[in-house]
């Protein structure tokens, strides 16, 4: 617990903001929006509050956290970015990317955070409540995804109090979020830049950028939200279906609605940015209606990859 019993619904104006920030600048545990998911952040230099995090999500502990910064300069007194990745933050920053690269001697960045490892994940959001939360906090702020462990991330503060009501401080709530998917995570590599997670910035607008392709993440590295059942929702998953079987909800991508089961449409006009923006949601809603659903197939380009990627997740095996 956070010390308190009820967490605060704050609106995402100036005195919602000054909230939140008092809150976080305390030790307290506030999750707020950004335009891919809502995070649930703590003060990263704070080694209670990161701990708190790992309490409220009921997360393993070697599970490594993204720090939260306004901007490029900033990102720079953390880590060492080198040329690939500075080419990549100053063309995507802020947005839906997340760079891992050598965290800096001198960074005032708590052990727990990086749960031991030499590197460190840092993100510069788009949101302009998450950017001006984070310039008048004047700390990184260290957010996982604010949902229990292992479960759906949040794309509204109704999902968010849905799965963590009393354990934090407060969610500051400005509506649905833009994306709807985690960041793209890339990482250092050895001889060029990996890609470690697919997300809410397309792999082919990165390539372009990079003028060549990204390595694939190899087995060792350290990225554990890629266990495979990370996003499961209650219901099983039945993927790349043609149409519904008795007894499945349907969750379909530009499909004929089906009569006498719980349907949803992704993207009726079948427009992947649409559709990630509503996958999480859409789960969400279908999983309280049924203990299985049939999904559509998803096309494999753009944000269809990383769309596809948490589907993959959603209907693994649960550990
Ligand atoms: O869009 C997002 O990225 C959201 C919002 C809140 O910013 N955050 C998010 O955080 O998705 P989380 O904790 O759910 O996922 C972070 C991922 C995990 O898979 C973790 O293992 C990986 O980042 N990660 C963090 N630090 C790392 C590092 N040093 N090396 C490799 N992977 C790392
Ligand atoms: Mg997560």
């Amino acid at each position: 617990m956070d010390g308190r019993d009820q967490t605060e619904r704050l609106s995402a104006d100036r005195a919602g903001i000054a909230r939140a920030a008092d809150l976080l600048a305390e030790g307290g545990l506030v999750a707020f929006p950004t335009e891919t998911v809502y995070g649930l952040g703590g003060d990263a230099t704070g080694g209670l509050s990161v701990a708190r995090i790992f309490e409220a999500k009921g997360r393993p502990s070697f599970n490594p956290l993204i720090v939260h910064v306004p901007d490029l300069a900033t990102a720079e007194t953390l880590i060492d970015l080198g040329p690939p990745l500075r080419r990549l933050a100053e063309t995507f920053w802020p947005g839906p990317l997340t760079l891992v690269a050598p965290i800096r001697a001198e960074a005032e960045i708590a052990d727990l955070v990086t749960a031991g490892l030499p590197t460190l994940a840092v993100r510069v959001p788009l949101h302009p409540v998450a950017q001006a939360l984070l310039t008048t906090v004047e700390r990184p702020i260290a957010a996982p995804s604010a949902n229990p462990s292992g479960r759906i991330s949040p794309t509204t503060a109704d999902h968010v109090l849905d799965g963590l009501s009393g354990r934090i401080a407060a969610v500051l709530d400005a509506g649905p979020c833009d994306v709807g998917l985690e960041s793209t995570i890339i990482g250092a590599g050895e001889d060029r830049p990996v890609l470690l997670r697919p997300g809410g910035l397309a792999l082919e607008e990165i390539e372009a950028v990079l003028g060549a392709e990204l390595a694939a993440r190899g087995a060792d590295i350290t990225a554990p939200g890629q266990l495979s059942s990370h996003y499961a929702p209650g219901a099983t998953l039945r993927l790349n279906a043609a149409a519904p079987e008795s007894g499945e909800a349907w969750l379909g991508f530009g499909s004929e609605p089906v009569l006498g089961t719980p349907c949803l449409d992704l993207s009726p006009s079948r427009d992947l940015t649409e559709a990630a923006a509503n996958l999480f949601a859409y789960l969400r809603r279908l999983d309280d209606q049924s203990a299985r659903i049939a999904v559509a197939p998803i096309p494999e380009t753009g944000l269809g990859a990383a769309i596809n990627d948490r589907l993959h997740r959603a209907a693994a095996p649960r550990s």
